[in-house]
């Protein structure tokens, strides 16, 4: 990013910006990737069983009828997934600064894949946490514990190089602040890898309208503590730029990348006149940052001629 941008926008699909960033030129990435990549596949399971009237033909003219025993849509997803995350992956661990951290954002669902994913690509030893994301809101199933959990991976480019710079994090109070006594209690204390914070509420000051929107508490956390001050943070994934909004908000500059026009016009909006945006391949306009969805409008060939 060009010296003196606070920050730098681009509507594309994040692979491509990926490879036009310099190696170890972040400090820091927090992505927070859909679950659903809309490649699904299905593929249908057929297994064959021999009979006179069967409607294939295998080896020496027998004849074969198919049955059908499922459609393995699920994984078919899943692996295609993984497939679309990997090659990402490996462009983030090359981007890192020697003392970068790389912060993955999963439901429960996916975590124990993509742990392994990333164990492959950064090496278990630079793996330093699994983050807890608690929150309590929404339906309770009656067959199961209610899961209300998100969890981020935490990774170290260099572990014991990386920045994790405790004095910059907010403490939180204590839970039983009458066992620690006053000064303590004052103070309040680190968070550890459990984090309680409420979802966006529905109604509350941080709402974009984008529909997998991030708590800005969750963000301000992990920019304090793994990135330093003006330092250079990227979200590949950015969707309503909540990365971006923590970032500007405690002095460091960002990248921010998504391949969704409706992402690209919430953004719009929430960096309204913000000095040093850069928007690559995106036009803002005024009607766009007064709240006019659809007025931001992508800068292809037709805008060319
Ligand atoms: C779960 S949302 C991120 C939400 C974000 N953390 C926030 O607080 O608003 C994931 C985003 O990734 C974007 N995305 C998916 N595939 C992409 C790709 N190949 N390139 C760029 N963005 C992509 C989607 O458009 C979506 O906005």
């Amino acid at each position: 990013m060009r010296d003196g941008l606070t920050g730098q926008i681009h509507f594309a699909d994040n692979l491509d910006v990926l490879a036009t960033l310099p190696a170890g030129s972040i400090d820091l990435i927090y992505i927070d990737p859909p679950f659903n990549t809309g490649r699904t596949q299905r593929r249908t399971q057929l297994r064959t069983v021999r009979s006179e009237d069967g409607d294939r033909i295998g080896f020496q003219g027998r004849r074969y009828d198919s049955i059908t025993i499922g459609t393995r849509r699920f994984s078919d997803l899943f692996d295609d997934y993984l497939g679309f995350l990997e090659p990402r992956l490996v462009e983030a661990h090359r981007v890192l600064a020697a003392h970068g951290s790389l912060y993955l954002h999963v439901d429960y669902r996916e975590a124990h894949y993509c742990k392994l994913l990333l164990d492959g690509i950064f090496g278990r030893d630079a793996f330093l946490n699994e983050i807890i994301w608690a929150y309590d809101y929404g339906g309770r199933p009656r067959d199961r514990w209610p899961a209300k959990h998100d969890t981020i991976f935490f990774y170290a480019k260099t572990p014991g190089e990386h920045v994790f710079d405790r004095d910059q994090i907010e403490r939180i109070p204590y839970m039983a602040p009458g066992l620690v006594g006053p000064e303590k209690a004052a103070r309040g204390k680190l968070p550890t890898d459990t984090w309680w914070h409420t979802i966006v509420a529905t109604n509350g000051r941080e709402k974009t309208g984008y529909p997998t929107q991030k708590p800005l508490g969750i963000l301000r956390r992990i920019v304090q503590a793994s990135a330093p001050p003006g330092g250079l943070v990227l979200d590949f994934f950015a969707g309503s730029g909540t990365t971006g909004a923590a970032a500007l908000e405690l002095g460091r500059r960002f990248i921010l990348v998504d391949d969704n026009p409706e992402a690209l016009e919430v953004m719009a909006r929430r960096f309204a006149g913000v000095d040093g945006l850069e928007w690559v391949g995106w036009e803002t306009s005024a009607a766009a940052i007064a709240g006019d969805a659809g007025a931001g409008r992508r800068r292809d060939s037709d805008d060319r001629c």
